[in-house]
């Protein structure tokens, strides 16, 4: 009897050559979507670099035009629906397609699950989750009718196996990869690709995310302790975003769905499954675990 591990059952996702085709890149104003946006346009791609942050973002995207690239900034709050859509068409109206789109934008605020304040759920799961699904719903019809595409979402190890103090961010992360292992199974076939980007620690600004969040959540000024704390593990075990670019780059070309950039991640995911399997309630193993 045949399983599905065998040759030919298996669902395997089709490449795509970057050269001469158009990205769409949110939260491109920093870390690792700028390094995203950075690599595309060394493979040769247009790039439209989409973020909240207007004049960081304007900074870059003119640095990288300094340079000749084809980009375009966009503007875009992905916690709003109506902004992804006008994305999409901002896209289509500067390169007529869009072949890759990095549903990337993301933010963090640690803190206890119980104490997470209802304002600050819907920014988390606003940004995390409904941002990636608002990307999903308005630029894979595109995709479809071109025949071609690929959609990258950053999800996070956070996404597939969690820790104390980030309670929201794992609720929204477990969504993204969730939703991502949905998507894959239902584009078979429409020669449109998934992958899902599930980073242990990149050096970037993401515990400094509170500089975005809504002035009504009170945030923007962080606890100076856990961020010295956080920094310091930064500065040590964080991977280089174009480190993580790359791996993005090579999941594309390739068709390979999962992007797990740190080796400890499977350490992580095979010790909750093991304790899943047994029954035994979840436990943390420490960061950079070998
Ligand atoms: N840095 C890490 O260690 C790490 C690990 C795992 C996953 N991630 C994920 O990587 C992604 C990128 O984060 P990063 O680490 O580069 O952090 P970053 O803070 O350097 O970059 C995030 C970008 O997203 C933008 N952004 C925030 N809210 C937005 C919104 N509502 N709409 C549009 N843009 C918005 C920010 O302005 C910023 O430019 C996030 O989804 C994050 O959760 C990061």
């Amino acid at each position: 009897m045949m399983s599905i591990h065998d040759k030919g059952m298996e669902m395997e996702l089709q490449g795509m050559q970057l050269s001469g085709k158009v990205a769409v890149v949110t939260g491109a104003a920093s870390g690792i979507g700028l390094a995203l946006t950075e690599r595309f346009l060394a493979e040769g791609m247009s790039v439209v670099m989409a973020d909240i942050e207007a004049e960081v973002l304007h900074e870059q995207a003119d640095r990288l035009l300094a340079t000749g690239a084809a980009v375009t900034a966009v503007v875009c709050d992905v916690s709003d629906a109506e902004q992804v859509a006008a994305l999409r068409d901002a896209a289509v109206a500067a390169y007529g397609a869009v072949h890759v789109l990095c549903n990337n934008a993301g933010v963090a605020s640690g803190g206890s699950t119980w104490r997470t304040k209802p304002a600050v759920w819907d920014w988390i799961v606003g940004v995390d989750l409904l941002g990636v699904a608002y990307g999903v719903n308005a630029f894979v019809p595109l995709m479809i009718e071109q025949g071609e595409g690929h959609i990258v979402n950053t999800a996070s190890e956070a996404g597939i196996c969690a820790t104390p103090m980030l309670g929201a961010y794992h609720a929204a992360k477990y969504g993204v990869v969730g939703l991502s292992e949905a998507l894959v199974m239902e584009l078979a076939g429409t020669g449109v690709g998934v992958s899902c980007l599930c980073p242990e620690l990149v050096r970037t600004k993401v515990f400094e995310s509170t500089r975005n969040a809504p002035a009504h959540l009170g945030l923007r000024k962080p606890e100076a302790v856990s961020m010295e704390m956080l920094e310091s593990v930064m500065q040590t075990t964080a991977l280089d975003p174009a480190v993580v670019a790359g791996n993005v780059t090579d999941a594309i070309v390739e068709g390979r769905f999962w992007v797990i950039t740190h080796a400890s991640t499977h350490t992580r995911v095979a010790h909750r499954n093991d304790r899943q399997q047994q029954g035994l309630t979840p436990e943390m193993l420490p960061m950079g675990v070998k």
